[in-house]
């Protein structure tokens, strides 16, 4: 059997090589029914995802997949007959009757931090107060205070595009934090001081390379090749996975973003996108039940948008059962079984499988050996297929990383190369605020400026009247618009002084009746 990744409408993901049981294949018009890779650790999670991925991109479908230990990036080049495992996966092969050629995909590279492909940045704005919250862990009340700030972004139009805009807003709020009380509900100074404290956290952890502009357009997440094969984006997530909570929240983000973006697609013939989320319990791991709902949500809507979403992760116990149960296509490697605790995640996960009068699921799911899993995936009319032990092909890109040169050389003949590579501060809410309290001080300034040059003249007039005079003409009052006087020189002076005390006082004031105005 040649190797042709796509066989007819399906993905070859591997064969039982027993003589019972036919190839198993993931269906191409079920690719957007979502799936789940699970298995322990070392048992060949990584390598099928691998496989799925050549699948769709062979098809034409795009993939996005974050790459956790760096040893996806293998996937750009084509594997290779002096690799140490060239003989194992030909014997494979073999056994599950496949014939073996080796060849690259079309890969994207993409870093948040931008050092090991092109820069991903998301704004503050499309991030939003759901998730900022819960990548800050928020309690309620500063919860409550970041919606405050987002709410006054929209209506003052001060738009939130990176972290010092938040900064920017927050410094705001607090100093306003009466008046935003009356408007919108209580707004503390600690909860404003304590939303400060952990951007600086977030900050620190990488926050301030991924919020800001160019913001990724999710256009780039979609490409194919010149050939018709589907870009593979890869997401370098090895030092991004430090962060957990930048991680898991930004992938959430992406998913949003497609679903709020992309349109309505119905059941496709293949999906518009794949995505893959590797390490996906830390996506659930203590996640408050809002967002929870939220991934929930997303999954189930997302499908009729023609958009797959990949669960990888250790344990399926991991995963919600409500997500679980939206999860067609499965392959399930070895769970172990040494503690009671294993035993019931391991009955539990055999329990989800449709059963095989050839053999037990669970003990198979404890047996099977590297490689090899208990698969699953939707046939005809969406059902779920009874579950085989599977060999799963070996890939036909290199395993295992590529090193740094070829990295480079992979990323400078990037489609969008150059799109991202510098980073634009836009007209937003930090540099609208300073330019306002820069005006408001100036005009401020000359106010008081002009109230005391006027008193002086009054005083002079005063003088005149008493004391001066022939009597005839009563002094004139002087009126305001003319040249320079002593007053509005001072004004002017004052007015540089922007940053002093009274200054900054004085900004505050006018400020307030910013606010006040559309009160
Ligand atoms: N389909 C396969 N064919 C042949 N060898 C395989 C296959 N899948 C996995 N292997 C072998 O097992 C090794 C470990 O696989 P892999 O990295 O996919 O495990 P993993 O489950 O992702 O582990 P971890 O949880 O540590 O990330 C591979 O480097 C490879 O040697
Ligand atoms: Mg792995």
């Amino acid at each position: 059997m040649a190797d042709v990744i796509i066989r007819t409408d399906g993905i070859f993901v591997g064969g039982g090589g027993d003589g019972y049981q036919a190839a198993q294949a993931l269906l191409l018009k079920y690719g957007n029914r979502h799936g789940l890779i699970a298995g322990a650790t070392g048992t060949g999670k990584t390598v099928t995802l691998q496989v799925l991925a050549e699948g769709f991109s062979a098809a034409g479908v795009p993939v996005f997949l974050s790459d956790v230990k760096g040893d996806l990036s293998g996937i750009a080049v084509a594997g290779s007959t002096v690799h140490k495992l060239h003989e194992p996966f030909m014997q494979r092969a073999a056994t599950i009757g496949l014939d073996l050629t080796y060849r690259a995909f079309p890969v994207i590279f993409w870093d948040l931090f931008g050092q090991k492909g092109l820069p991903v940045r998301a704004t503050v704005a499309e991030m939003g107060p759901l998730l900022l919250s819960r990548l800050l862990e928020l309690s309620d009340p500063q919860e409550g205070v970041l919606n405050v700030a987002f709410r006054l972004s929209d209506e003052e139009e001060l738009p939130l595009l990176d972290l010092k805009d938040l900064q920017a807003l927050l410094v705001f709020v607090a100093e306003h934090a009466d008046e935003m009380s009356a408007r919108y509900g209580l707004v503390s100074k600690s909860s404003v001081g304590a939303i400060q404290r952990r951007l600086l956290v977030l900050e620190n952890q990488g926050g301030a390379e991924l919020f800001g502009e160019p913001a990724l357009e999710l256009a780039d997440l979609m490409l194919l090749d010149a050939s018709g094969a589907g870009r593979i984006s890869i997401l370098a997530a090895d030092r991004l996975m430090n962060s957990p909570r930048l991680y898991a929240t930004f992938l959430l983000w992406l998913l949003s973003e497609l679903f709020e973006t992309l349109p309505e697609v119905g059941d496709p013939d293949k999906p518009k996108l794949v995505f893959f989320f590797d390490e996906a319990h830390l996506l659930f791991a203590d996640a408050p039940k809002a967002l929870i709902a939220k991934v929930e949500q997303v999954a189930r809507l997302i499908r009729s948008k023609g958009v797959g979403v990949y669960f990888i992760t250790q344990n399926p116990a991991d995963v919600p059962e409500n997500i679980l149960g939206q999860l067609g296509n499965r392959v399930q490697h070895a769970l172990r079984a040494f503690t009671a605790r294993d035993q019931k995640d391991l009955r539990l996960a055999s329990e989800t499988y449709r059963p095989n009068p050839r053999f037990a699921i669970q003990d198979a799911i404890r047996d099977v050996g590297t490689g090899e899993a208990v698969t699953s995936f939707l046939e005809a009319k969406g059902i779920p297929g009874i579950a085989e032990r599977t060999l799963i092909r070996p890939p036909s890109s290199q395993i295992g990383p590529i090193d740094d040169a070829v990295r480079a050389q992979v990323i400078a003949a990037s489609p969008v190369k150059g799109k991202y590579d510098i980073t634009v501060d836009r007209d937003s809410a930090y540099e609208r605020l300073r330019a306002k309290s820069a005006r408001a001080a100036k005009e401020a300034a000359s106010a008081e400026a002009l109230a005391s040059e006027q008193a002086a003249e009054d005083k002079e007039f005063e003088r005149a009247r008493r004391y001066g005079g022939n009597g005839y003409s009563a002094p004139v009052k002087p009126g305001a618009g003319r040249s320079d006087s002593i007053g509005t020189a001072f004004a002017k002076s004052f007015a540089r002084q922007l940053g002093t005390k009274s200054g900054q006082a004085i900004v505050r004031g006018v400020l307030g009746s910013l606010l006040g105005s559309r009160r």
